[in-house]
């Protein structure tokens, strides 16, 4: 699986001529290198309602003619809004023709400017045998350890709005990934951190750290 960073909390995950984007925040992301118009997707996953991570996400599902995979309240929002939609809930799983996806807690807000949108959420991906755990945004819970097996964690390290490096760090302790990869920070001077601590952190683990600027491509 190929695994893209966009910035933030955006990732575009590739596998077996498939393609989704997870929390496309593009056109206003100061970090980000693509476009909306440039995506090419077959499913657009949003963990919650928040500007930063629904972003340009309607468009995007539009242009593509690919539905918006997120909590029920939050595809009622998209869809609301002209998107096609495929809604979902916490601890839900569902077989799509890119691969499966089920939804997992996140200890965190979901508005939008029509309100409350549902629950945060994270997400597990699974395609062609590989699984990446995008957090979302999400403080640290002991249930991540019942989280799993993950080929790959996408977890936020900003503080502030989620989990700080420290918090990550226990994190992965909790999920054992094979790789770690951290997100969430240094788009806004309050979630400025340095992800060389996120790796310090995690010398002498069995997971491996990759640090991915925006743009950066990675095997997964
Ligand atoms: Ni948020
Ligand atoms: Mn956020």
């Amino acid at each position: 699986m190929k695994l893209t960073y966009e910035g933030h909390a955006c990732f575009i995950l590739e596998s077996g001529g498939h393609s989704i984007i997870i929390d496309p925040f593009l056109k206003d992301n100061p970090l980000a290198r693509i476009k909306p118009e440039d995506v090419k997707v077959d499913a657009v996953l949003v963990t919650h309602g928040h500007f930063d991570h629904v972003g340009d996400a309607v468009e995007i599902a539009k242009n593509n003619n690919a539905p918006v995979i997120a909590p029920f309240e939050l595809v009622n929002y998209c869809t609301e809004k002209g998107a096609t939609g495929h809604p979902m809930h916490i601890g839900g799983a569902h077989e799509f023709p890119f691969g499966r996806v089920k939804l997992t807690i996140a200890f965190h807000g979901s508005t939008a400017d029509a309100g409350a949108v549902g629950s945060p959420c994270g997400f597990l991906v699974t395609m062609d045998g590989k699984t990446v755990y995008h957090a979302g945004d999400t403080a640290l819970f002991s249930d991540m350890s019942l989280i799993g097996p993950v080929d790959c964690a996408l977890l936020p390290i900003g503080d502030n709005f989620t989990m700080g490096v420290e918090d990550a760090v226990k994190a992965v302790g909790l999920i054992k990934p094979r790789i770690a990869v951290p997100m969430h920070y240094n788009t806004f001077d309050v979630i400025k951190q340095d992800p060389e601590e996120f790796r310090r952190g995690l010398e002498g683990s069995t997971t491996e750290v990759r640090i991915l600027a925006p743009g950066e491509s990675t095997e997964v």
